[in-house]
């Protein structure tokens, strides 16, 4: 979604704020903008569609040491020039750039424009800069600072003043920000990627901190003015930017890293000699282990696909209760949130609203959560304070795919270690560590050879509606084919369990409508093979999923797809997706979708 840059330096602030922005992309936008400070005045220029828009649109040698960029992702207001970031006072000495929403928009421009304020965009941030012109009496910093008394609502801000140049003010309450220190620069992002390139020297602000930067450094306080201290953290070698590499797009180089981002979340995890499992990053005493109570996990699309294979596996391997809830339902329930269970917070990019806000409401309950995040260092990895990383590597396509079956196998891990403190023997936690550790070779050996995706491809591009079904872990998988689907391709289409088909979607069913189902050989394997019978007799033609030497499912399918077989079904997810996201990747190729950057879409989504 929105993303932010700012710049306090020696250095000419255009192409290093465009180089900045350039590594925002990814997070999904509709028009950029820059705001440069050079001679007292503030120059903005902003354009509709890609970077490289605006790029054409600035001087490269345009003056400036001191400058913000943003990434906007429309909320409120169409995507035009006008709604674009930065934003500015009326005078045009203050310039802005805003992520997150202000409540109470309309009640301040109603009040600004009885006191005379023109407007000249939509958005709600544009109030921003004119409340800031209104209490501006020299300091820049009293001036925000003052401004955000009276604003409700989310916002991480970076802002510049035409007649301090040197000086950026930034704000965070709810729109994640960090701070970077280089040799005599300093940075402001609201993602450590926008900086990875230029500095690994790092303070994240919290909530209702603001700072002031200059070239040498900051001040850093909270709202109410009481002062605060950070330590400066080292960015993670992770967060270094990675190309496309050999590949046409990230999201098929993210496929193909499965192999190696499965090592590295696995490796020294799974401990087979002792049948069991160990992450640190829980902090749980075996005592504290087999006195939870159940386990929850909370989380959005495909993270929330995750948790549901992963509090399946709690449930068969520590017999603990254990269910998974969409993040955005979970949080303005009025849940019940018992101090004894685990609550487990599954986030790709770590800054997600709907869940952040799901943390905050089991913390406020009382209750206890773990994130199970990949980027380091954000938010929801902050705000939990304990729990795993799974350490996918970046994530740059929208569509998910290498964070999912890191964060699945995570799970995994985590319900190996519960159940083996809990109820599982040495041996069966042997065996499935085994099957575990042995996952990275065959998602190799699969991608090596994929299968007839081709066929698979051709029969769905044409078809107006697809059906996606499995049981157990693999209606996890069939709700997690049939989303990259929807997103990378465009294409209408629908996951259900494959039991539920004859309560009612069946009656969808005719030769046009081909359907997509997930069997590994497991203990539903049987009974999925009848449901697929039943839309075989409707007309249906069927992509069957299943494990290598089935010798029943392929005379069921049009097309067959053999994934390699494991011993452990709770694994099977980690297999039986691959041929799922390599199909809709396929699709959208062939379909001529943007892939990386589907539309509408924005990697982390952080608003709710
Ligand atoms: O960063 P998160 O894992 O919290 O993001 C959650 C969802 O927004 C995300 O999984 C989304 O559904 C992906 N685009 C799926 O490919």
């Amino acid at each position: 979604m929105c993303g932010i840059l700012g710049y306090v330096g020696p250095r000419a602030a255009a192409p290093l704020l465009l180089e900045g922005l350039r590594r925002l992309e990814y997070r999904g936008y509709d028009s950029a903008g820059l705001a440069l400070l050079h001679g007292g005045a503030v120059t903005v220029t902003r354009r509709i569609g890609p970077v490289t828009s605006l790029a054409e649109a600035v001087d490269p040698a345009a003056a400036g040491t001191t400058g913000l960029g943003h990434t906007r992702w429309a909320t409120h207001g169409r995507v035009t020039e006008a709604n674009a970031h930065p934003h500015l006072d009326g005078a045009e000495r203050i310039a802005v750039v805003h992520n997150g929403i202000i409540e109470n928009h309309a009640a301040i421009r109603a009040l600004l424009e009885g006191e005379g304020v023109r407007f000249r965009s939509d958005t709600d941030t544009e109030v921003l800069p004119h409340l800031i012109r209104k209490f501006y009496q020299g300091d820049p910093l009293e001036a925000v600072r003052a401004a955000l008394h009276a604003v409700q609502g989310t916002y991480g801000i970076a802002v510049l003043f035409a007649d301090h140049p040197g000086v950026v003010i930034a704000a965070r309450n709810g729109s994640p920000l960090v701070v970077g220190k280089g040799d005599g620069e300093t940075f402001i992002a609201s993602d450590p990627q926008a900086i990875a390139g230029f500095t690994r020297h790092v303070v994240y602000l919290e909530d209702r901190e603001i700072v002031r930067l200059t070239a040498e450094g900051w001040e850093l306080t909270r709202l109410d003015g009481a002062a605060v201290t950070h330590t400066v953290e080292v960015l993670a070698e992770e967060l270094v930017w990675s190309d496309k590499g050999e590949f046409h797009h990230h999201m098929l180089k993210e496929i193909h890293e499965q192999p190696e981002s499965l090592r590295r979340c696995l490796s020294g995890r799974v401990v087979p000699e002792e049948g069991g499992a160990r992450l640190g990053g829980f902090d749980l005493t075996n005592r504290e282990i087999a006195t939870i109570s159940r386990v929850a996990v909370v989380g959005c699309g495909t993270s929330y696909h995750a948790g549901v294979v992963g509090t399946a596996a709690m449930e068969q391997l520590a017999r603990l209760p254990a269910y998974a809830e969409v993040a955005s339902e979970f949080r303005y329930r009025n849940p019940v949130v018992d101090p004894h269970a685990l609550f487990l917070a599954v986030s790709q990019s770590g800054e997600t609203a709907d869940t952040l806000g799901a943390v905050r409401e089991i913390q406020l309950k009382g209750g206890r959560v773990m994130g199970v995040v990949n980027a380091v260092g954000s938010s929801i990895a902050r705000q939990c304070g304990r729990g795993v990383y799974v350490h996918s590597g970046p994530e740059i396509a929208v569509a998910s795919t290498k964070a999912f079956t890191s964060q699945v196998a995570a799970l995994l891990v985590a319900a190996l270690m519960f159940g083996r403190t809990r109820h599982l023997g040495a041996e069966e936690g042997r065996r499935f560590g085994e099957d575990l550790l042995a996952v990275p070779k065959l998602v190799e050996a699969y991608l090596a050879h994929p299968g007839p995706i081709a066929q698979a491809v051709e029969l769905l591009s044409e078809a107006p509606f697809v059906f996606f079904f499995g049981r157990g872990v693999s209606q996890a998988v069939a709700m997690e084919g049939a989303l990259k689907l929807k997103e990378v391709a465009y294409l209408p289409c629908m996951a259900y369990p494959a039991a539920e088909m004859k309560h009612g979607p069946i009656a969808l069913i005719d030769a046009s409508t081909p359907v997509v189902a997930v069997v590994p050989t497991d203990g539903m394997r049987a009974k999925t093979l009848s449901n697929v019978q039943e839309v075989r007799a409707r007309g249906a033609r069927t992509i069957l999923v299943h494990a290598e030497g089935d010798e029943d499912a392929p005379a069921l399918a049009d097309i067959s797809i053999p994934v390699p077989r494991t011993r452990s079904a709770l694994v099977s997810p980690l297999l039986t997706v691959l041929p799922l996201q390599l199909i809709a990747y396929q699709v959208g190729i062939a379909l001529g979708r943007n892939i990386d950057r589907p539309r509408n879409l924005a990697k982390s989504v952080t608003v709710e």
